[in-house]
């Protein structure tokens, strides 16, 4: 059995700088169409010459395949209207991340509410910018992403015309949050679709399953699979896939951060498979997320192919999710 998907998009991805960019760029290049390029680099992207260059090093990484990075800028509070405005048409989104919350946001936001963020989010939803937001407190870690949930309605009813993303949510209360207000919207993960806390730390501790936001419990997952199995339109795919090199994950004091990018669509497709809804596989790789940003990407035709496929132990110095598990779907391309 084949299957063909058009134009995969990944609307939430980490790519990083350097060697690590040579390695894992090539890897969604391959399979998608477009990413959303993900700013918490070192430094965090925030003037306009570090956006440039950085847009320019993914492509060279990614020369001769078909793919858009489309651009994001970490949020700062201080922005100008002037800057913004100069610098709209080379992004898609601005990111907002809590201060520290996760890897590389030290200079994050360290107050998120309303009147705080007013005069930058006034500024965003004028010119038609999307806010994405990493939706987590400093609280219990089982709690976090449920208690930044009013923020995020607070914020949606405070700018109904600005579009919100609620990225990479693990969490029922995000589910049915998101559903309340017409302006949120929300990216998944495929780890998310897959593994609960159980898989993380159940037993033998997993730091390859490790990530901001922990994964949670299974009436969590639940809800996230109704949704993206679905592809309700309010939600799209954002594999967060986050790299860190082998010795950063197999250590004490693992980095956060699972690196999904080269057997996504495979997984995907297995999952979709087994639930008997590969026919909505499309809109949620790729068809929402164009109606969500307004975008149109470049056309690229994916085959899959439902065939026996052993996921490799590791690309570069990265081990993948399930590695050296053996999956059901392979690209034909
Ligand atoms: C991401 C990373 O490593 O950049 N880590 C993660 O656990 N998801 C950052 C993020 O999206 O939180
Ligand atoms: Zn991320």
């Amino acid at each position: 059995m084949k299957l063909q998907l058009t134009s995969p998009l990944d609307m939430h991805l980490h790519l990083r700088q350097d060697n690590m960019l040579k390695v894992v760029a090539p890897l969604s290049s391959k399979t998608f169409s477009g990413a959303i390029i993900m700013p918490n680099t070192l430094p965090p992207i925030s003037t306009k010459e570090q956006l440039l260059r950085y847009k320019e090093d993914i492509l060279n990484a990614t020369k001769g395949d078909t793919f858009t990075p489309y651009m994001t800028l970490f949020f700062k509070n201080d922005y100008s209207r002037e800057f913004l405005e100069s610098i709209k048409d080379e992004i898609l989104s601005i990111k907002l991340y809590p201060a520290g919350i996760t890897t590389n946001s030290e200079g994050g936001v360290s107050t998120i509410d309303v009147e705080s963020l007013r005069p930058t989010l006034e500024i965003m939803s004028d010119l038609g910018i999307v806010l994405n937001i990493h939706g987590e407190t400093d609280g219990f870690v089982m709690d976090r992403e449920a208690e930044f949930v009013p923020i995020y309605k607070a914020l949606a009813k405070a700018f109904p015309k600005l579009k919100i993303v609620m990225e990479h949510i693990t969490t029922k209360a995000s589910a049915d949050a998101l559903l309340e207000f017409e302006n949120l919207y929300a990216t998944i993960t495929l780890h998310h679709l897959y593994i609960t806390l159980d898989d993380v730390a159940g037993g033998m501790l997993q730091p390859h399953l490790f990530c901001k936001p922990i994964a949670k419990r299974p009436e969590d997952r639940e809800a996230l699979l109704e949704l993206a199995l679905n592809a309700n339109p309010k939600v799209m795919f954002g594999s967060d896939s986050a790299p860190h090199p082998k010795s950063a994950k197999e250590a004490p004091g693992c980095a956060a951060g699972i690196f999904t990018a080269p057997i996504a669509l495979q997984l995907l497709a297995q999952l979709f498979d087994k639930h008997n809804k590969l026919e909505n596989l499309q809109a949620f790789v790729s068809n929402n997320a164009q109606k969500i940003y307004a975008i149109t990407p470049a056309k690229k035709i994916i085959t899959l192919e439902k065939k026996s496929f052993k996921i490799p132990s590791s690309y570069g110095n990265v081990v993948p999710f399930m590695a050296n598990e053996e999956i059901g779907f392979v690209i034909d391309n």
